[in-house]
């Protein structure tokens, strides 16, 4: 067997280590995944896929002979000299990066000899040094992940860049976990194991940064009546600037960027350094979800017993994955104004059901609509772009739309008989909290 197509093992089977590990069975390998999750072991070996991302369910099928699933370490560690990491590091009540399952994992290989530890969880810089000195046998990469969630396989096989972190002493296990990712074609960046943790969260913060200026940008919009859609189109031909990540809205949410600003931002704290931009991304993006209730007590007034429909509540669209989505707090702000909340959602319903409670779930956006004194656009589902807008106007009691997302065109709302307000655009005045009614 050829050194590039040498068996995988990967550890933690959630939406990075599945997307690792059907992405690296499609490359070629064997590829062992293991969870201790025996349901989702069994679902897995049967070709069921747990989550939902474009093109993964098929990858997994289409590569059943090369992918196997487990929950037994051991059945990774006698086939796989590299062990990819993909467990999760949730935040701790403190903002830290919760590191017991990356633990549970390092116990269950310190009995161990000859293997090469991949760390893709998201782990604070320092912690690939500490896991090194305690386990000198294991070799150590840190190998950070950058999926987007929707379009994590097409990222995966189209990298812009694979950051491979390996301090002195461990550079063939470098080398090893480089020519993995070779075929990809992705500009191959190699550190050292610190730089590539902190390549990962300084990625993270960053692109969080730039949504929460673009939103503060928008607020601004909104004051002087200009349109943050041009502002941000002309920002963004400014190649130092960029035109990614500068869409306006209701503010960031996802498994990544919530956790990892926080995480950078305790990792800062840790060592007795105040990293003050990151409090204002973090208390933006807070703010910017609230506005909504705002914009719709400037048009409704109080908003007790008003029935608003959130349309979409996934974090963003082509997902169900429901951490951090802007939708949770928009719901219980409104349900703490008195409103009667209701949704749609293509995909996220069942997921979302046991967190929104009181929310009243509809399998249709006309269905929602139906008698609603506003609408909340959450989640840029393409589906609510081809929304027949002008029926909608007759089946709402009002017809009042806030596009959380500046997904819909203005003026084809307004045609249609509609209210319209996005978030700093142009020609919707400042937002005001006085009763229109
Ligand atoms: C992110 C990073 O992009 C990825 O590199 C990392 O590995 C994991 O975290 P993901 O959470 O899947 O990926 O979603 P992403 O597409 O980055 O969007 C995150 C959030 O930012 C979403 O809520 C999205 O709606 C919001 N967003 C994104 C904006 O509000 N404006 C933008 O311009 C871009």
């Amino acid at each position: 067997m050829s050194a590039e197509r040498e068996p995988i093992g990967v550890i933690g089977v959630g939406w990075v280590g599945l997307v690792t590990a059907a992405c690296f069975a499609e490359l070629g390998h064997r590829v062992v995944a293991r969870d201790i999750v025996a349901e989702k072991v069994e679902a897995l070996s049967r070709g069921e896929t747990t989550i939902h991302e474009p093109g993964l369910g098929e990858l997994v099928r289409r590569n059943a002979e090369r992918l196997t699933f487990t929950t037994e370490m051991d059945e990774l560690l006698d086939v796989a000299r590299i062990l990819f990491v993909c467990v999760d590091t949730p935040p701790t009540r403190s903002g830290d990066a919760d590191l017991s399952r990356v633990r549970s994992v390092i116990e269950e290989l310190r009995e161990d000899g000859d293997h090469v530890l991949a760390m893709k969880s998201t782990v604070p810089a320092g912690t690939g040094e500490a896991i090194r000195r305690d386990m000198p046998q294991l070799a150590y990469v840190s190998c950070p992940e950058f999926l987007k969630e929707g379009s994590a396989v097409e990222d995966f096989m189209q990298p812009d860049r694979v950051v491979i972190g390996a301090d002195p002493g461990d550079e063939s296990a470098g080398d090893a976990v480089a020519a993995i990712y070779e075929p990809l074609g992705g500009e191959i960046v190699r550190t050292d194991v610190a730089s590539a943790e902190m390549i990962k969260l300084a990625s993270n913060a960053f692109l969080a940064t730039k949504i929460s200026f673009v939103n503060e940008i928008a607020n601004v919009c909104e004051e002087v009546g200009a349109d943050v859609g041009e502002v941000a189109r002309g920002m963004g031909l400014d190649q130092r600037i960029g035109p990614s990540f500068l869409r306006a809205g209701i503010g960031y949410g996802g498994s990544c960027f919530p956790k990892d600003v926080s995480a950078l931002k305790m990792l800062a704290g840790n060592t007795g350094y105040h990293f003050q931009l990151l409090n204002a991304v973090i208390e933006v993006n807070e703010l910017q979800k609230r506005r909504v209730v705002q914009k719709l007590r400037g048009h409704l007034g109080s908003l007790a017993g008003r029935r608003v429909v959130l349309l979409g509540l996934a974090f963003k669209p082509q997902t169900d994955d429901m951490r951090e989505a802007s939708s949770l707090v928009l719901a219980a702000r409104l349900q703490g104004e008195g409103a009667e909340v209701v949704a749609y959602d293509p995909v996220a319903t069942e997921v979302a059901r046991d967190q929104l409670p009181g929310v009243e779930f509809y399998d249709s956006a006309m269905g929602a609509l139906d008698g609603a004194d506003a609408a909340v656009l959450v989640t840029e589902w393409p589906e609510f772009a081809e929304l027949d807008w002008v029926a909608a106007v007759g089946r709402m009691a009002r017809p009042l739309i806030v596009d959380g997302r500046n997904f819909l065109d203005p003026e084809t709302l307004r045609a249609a008989g509609f209210e319209y307000e996005g978030i700093g655009r142009a020609g919707q005045g400042a937002p005001s909290t006085a009763a229109a009614d």
